[in-house]
């Protein structure tokens, strides 16, 4: 039972923040959205058809703004607490056995030495010939205790982001104003925000119903 339990508990609130900040970035983003909308109707026929897992290889764009989504959203700031079995020197500083340390994700997330302009979402830092680094790296922790639920979330990223895409223009609404800020705590939610999502077309209309 706590074994399901922990599933659901770890899984819905990291996902939930994370889809939260795909829309707010796409409402931020425009030209962003747009350059993967475009990338999607390519290959699924004009958006005729969802995307699906066997199409990520030909989406790099949407590859690229799913990594993106995983560090500008910073959806679990200081990881879960590592406890040291023994003690230990590390740069100089002498941590006690049975210490407890933080990663600090969120911080590694925002280092503008790895990710200049950290604050401005931009899939193209994964794209070229000096990618920035994978977010995937570190997000989802380190070590024997790294999130178990690395390739359901962000294989579940991927196709939320994708078919929203496909099916979605998500707008900015009139008067918002948008802008980092999040909610204290183990995992970070976005402060409420609204947005206008609209059915891109006809086609999409009839591909949702019928999923
Ligand atoms: C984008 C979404 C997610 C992010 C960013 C995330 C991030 C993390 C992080 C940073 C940790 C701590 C790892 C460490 O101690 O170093 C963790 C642990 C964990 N995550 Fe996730 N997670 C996500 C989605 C999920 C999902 C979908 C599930 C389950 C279906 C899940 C299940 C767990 C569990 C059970 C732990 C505890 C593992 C342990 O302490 O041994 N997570 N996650």
């Amino acid at each position: 039972m706590f074994t399901m339990g922990d599933l659901f508990g770890a899984g819905l609130h990291t996902m939930s923040s994370g889809i939260s900040s795909f829309f707010l970035a796409m409402a931020m983003n425009p030209v962003a959205q747009k350059r993967a909308q475009a990338e999607i109707d390519l290959v699924c026929s004009n958006s005729q058809r969802l995307p699906g897992f066997a199409d990520r290889s030909a989406l790099p764009y949407v590859e690229a703004l799913v990594r993106e989504v995983l560090r500008w959203g910073a959806i679990t700031p200081l990881g879960l607490p590592h406890r040291f079995t023994e003690d230990e020197t590390y740069k100089g500083l002498m941590i006690q056995k049975n210490m407890h340390v933080f990663a600090n994700i969120g911080a590694i997330s925002f280092d503008p030495e790895s990710y200049p302009e950290p604050e401005v979402f931009r899939p193209e830092r994964y794209l070229g010939a000096n990618p920035q680094p994978d977010p995937r790296k570190f997000v989802f922790g380190y070590g024997r205790r790294l999130c178990p639920g690395n390739a359901l979330a962000e294989q579940t990223m991927f196709i939320v982001i994708a078919s929203t895409l496909a099916t979605f223009d998500i707008c900015a609404r009139e008067g918002e104003q948008y802008g980092i800020a999040r909610t204290d705590g183990v995992i970070a939610h976005n402060k409420p925000f609204h947005v206008d999502i609209i059915v891109r077309s006809p086609v999409a209309k009839d591909l949702i119903l019928a999923v």
